[in-house]
């Protein structure tokens, strides 16, 4: 794990700077446009700041509504070799469906930008919910918890593929029936790099469980999160692999001089601006497709705001005793997003990360 372990204790990463609209569906006119120039400068900006990750969201079409937020997004192993060429010490995560990108085709992708940036690479894997853009693959799903089932195959063979050393092997599962694979060279980190995989449900839960490094998953309030990290533990313990996964989550951010000026843009751009009718689109294919929080999921502000990410919403100390609270429950680290991150993140460098080194929640 050697890109996420430096000294920080609680990890800090941008998560959704490739694709429009960031995480927010929103129609304000400064609303993040994920111009190739804007990302390449946020993500040298928070290589430079010291956060730990760059997280991109796999996605192939847009949620229509006025703005059809996320239609335009870049791919994310591509995305991710450019940033490891421009970038010094942050890791940079790809995000990969798993019945979109054969596991042969993702092991030398990865591999590729590991050794680009030197051992930066982490692999975040995706099971699959969006049949929309399914549909453009001509690709159906598996039944919910099957999905996982082929995540497993497709993992066994990217990592057998990384410790092959040349030597071809055949491969017979449920999902892959595969002959001679190789691939060389094996990537920087060994035996794989940093894995995480990203769910909300029991079947999403284990398969992070015993295959993967990190889980990265939301909460809806701080009593759900505590429930959940101890569910987690126990399944853990279950799966007998000797150790209690890590997770991050999400948080969407608005962070201003006062409360009041935060709450006022939060409202702004998330409630009075919301793309509605993607907002709406975003709930129907999430509750046909996804098991997560209904409470949550039903949160039209909140989806808009950060789809079901938590808000960090007020001032440099609200937030940094906000965080703080999600570091005491147990998270290893969160993403951040905001509606526009060239705009915002300098803010949130110059203010919040001194509070945090602070609370020793980072390391100067
Ligand atoms: C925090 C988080 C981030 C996710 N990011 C993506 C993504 O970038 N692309 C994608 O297609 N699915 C993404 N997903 C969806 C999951 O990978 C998974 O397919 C979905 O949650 C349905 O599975 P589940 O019911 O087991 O949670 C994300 C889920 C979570 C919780």
């Amino acid at each position: 794990m050697a890109p996420l372990g430096g000294g920080n204790a609680f990890k800090l990463g941008l998560f959704g700077l490739n694709t429009d609209g960031g995480i927010a569906i929103t129609k304000v006119a400064e609303r993040w446009r994920a111009r190739w120039d804007e990302i390449a400068e946020v993500a040298q900006l928070a290589d430079r700041i010291g956060l730990d990750f760059i997280l991109p969201i796999a996605r192939w079409k847009g949620y229509g509504g006025e703005t059809n937020v996320r239609n335009a997004s870049f791919e994310t192993l591509t995305h991710g070799a450019a940033l490891a060429a421009l970038t010094k010490r942050i890791a940079i995560f790809s995000t990969v469906h798993v019945p979109l990108v054969h596991p042969v085709f993702a092991a030398k992708a990865l591999a590729t930008i590991d050794h680009v940036s030197h051992g930066r690479a982490g692999l975040n894997i995706v099971c699959g919910w969006n049949q929309d853009e399914f549909d453009m693959f001509g690709q159906g799903q598996s039944a919910h918890d099957a999905r996982y089932e082929q995540g497993r195959e497709w993992l066994e063979i990217v990592e057998r593929i990384f410790k092959s050393e040349g030597r071809p092997f055949d491969y017979k599962g449920r999902f892959y029936v595969l002959k001679g694979v190789s691939g060389e060279p094996a990537p920087v980190q060994q035996p794989r790099p940093v894995t995480m995989s990203a769910a909300s449900s029991p079947a999403g839960r284990d398969f992070a469980v015993r295959t993967s490094d990190f889980l990265f998953t939301t909460f809806g309030d701080l009593d759900k999160a505590k429930a959940q990290l101890a569910d987690i533990a126990v399944r853990s313990t279950t799966a007998g692999t000797g150790k209690t996964l890590s997770v991050f989550t999400a948080c969407h951010v608005v962070c201003r001089e006062t409360d009041r000026d935060a709450q006022d843009y939060y409202r702004h751009y998330a409630a009075e601006n919301a793309d509605t009718a993607a907002v709406d689109f975003h709930i129907g294919m999430t509750a046909a497709n996804r098991q997560v929080d209904t409470v949550v999921l039903q949160d039209r502000v909140r989806r808009a705001a950060g789809l079901s990410s938590y808000p960090l919403v007020g001032t440099p100390e609200r937030i940094a005793g906000q965080l703080a609270d999600i570091h005491t429950l147990g998270y290893a680290g969160t993403s951040l997003s905001f509606v526009n991150f060239r705009d915002e993140l300098p803010f949130f460098a110059q203010r919040v990360l001194p509070l945090l080194v602070a609370r020793g929640l980072r390391a100067a």
